[in-house]
């Protein structure tokens, strides 16, 4: 199944606390983007990537990308200030001729998807036009209105990852819909949500975690070791 993916990388980074943005942090000797690429790269299902970007950093990003040889399989977009903003602006990026395919949105942030669960999610989408990786939430959720305090059934919540599969037009009719009522979200399945439709969930894996923190570095690279023995 043929799929193009939307990267999200023009974000700040803040909680990072790195003084720069994240997707330039190392992770044993590489990128964190340059991780995350890798796994669309190496996917041969993955037709194109659209990477978006800050605009202030588009020099340094082409110059990374040109050190691997990437050109060929990466078009840049530049980001807005919101990532729902950047989503929208990767949507409207991906030219008509790839509007057929399965559009994939994916954090630049989340470097551990695999290719098992990339392939997953493209089926699933193609079948059932939107579809997101998410895993069954481990801890205990309270919520807390006010004063009042509840606890949430457990084995109801799960918590969403990225990439979210679409179909193509979808995805696009759900940016346009979210702009119009004035919805920000915090992912690109919520924007469907509000559409009414239907979404599958693609059971992932724990592993597939987005680096927010900077305790989230350490843990990365325990990963990242594991992989290369
Ligand atoms: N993102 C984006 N455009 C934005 C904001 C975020 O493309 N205006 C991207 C980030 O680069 C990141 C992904 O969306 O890969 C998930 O967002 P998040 O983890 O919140 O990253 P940042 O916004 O960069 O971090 P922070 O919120 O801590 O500033
Ligand atoms: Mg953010």
């Amino acid at each position: 199944i043929e799929y193009n993916v939307i990267v999200l990388a023009a974000g700040q980074g803040k909680r990072m606390n790195a003084g720069k943005n994240k997707q330039f942090i190392e992770l044993l000797d590489e990128p964190l983007i340059i991780h995350t690429l890798k796994n669309f790269i190496q996917d041969s299902w993955c037709q194109h990537i659209y990477l978006v970007i800050n605009p202030n950093e588009i020099k340094q990003m082409e110059e990374l990308i040109a050190t691997y040889y990437w050109q060929e399989q990466i078009t840049f977009v530049h980001g807005g200030s919101e990532r729902q903003e950047s989503g929208y602006k990767g949507l409207l990026a991906i030219d008509e001729a790839k509007q057929d395919m399965v559009v994939m949105i994916h954090d630049g942030a989340r470097p551990f998807v695999s290719e098992t669960q990339l392939h997953e999610l493209a089926r699933i989408a193609k079948e059932k036009q939107a579809a997101l990786l998410a895993v069954p939430v481990t801890d205990t959720i309270k919520r807390k209105a006010n004063d009042k305090i509840e606890t949430l059934d457990r084995s109801t919540l799960w918590a969403a990852q990225t990439p979210q599969a679409f179909d193509y037009h979808l995805i696009k009719k759900a940016h346009e819909k979210a702009v119009e009522s004035g919805y920000l979200g915090t992912d690109d399945v919520s924007l469907v949500e509000a559409l009414g439709e239907q979404i599958e969930i693609v059971r992932g894996t724990y592993q597939n975690v987005k680096l927010t923190t900077p305790e989230d570095i350490m843990q990365a690279e325990i990963i990242l070791e594991r992989q290369e023995e």
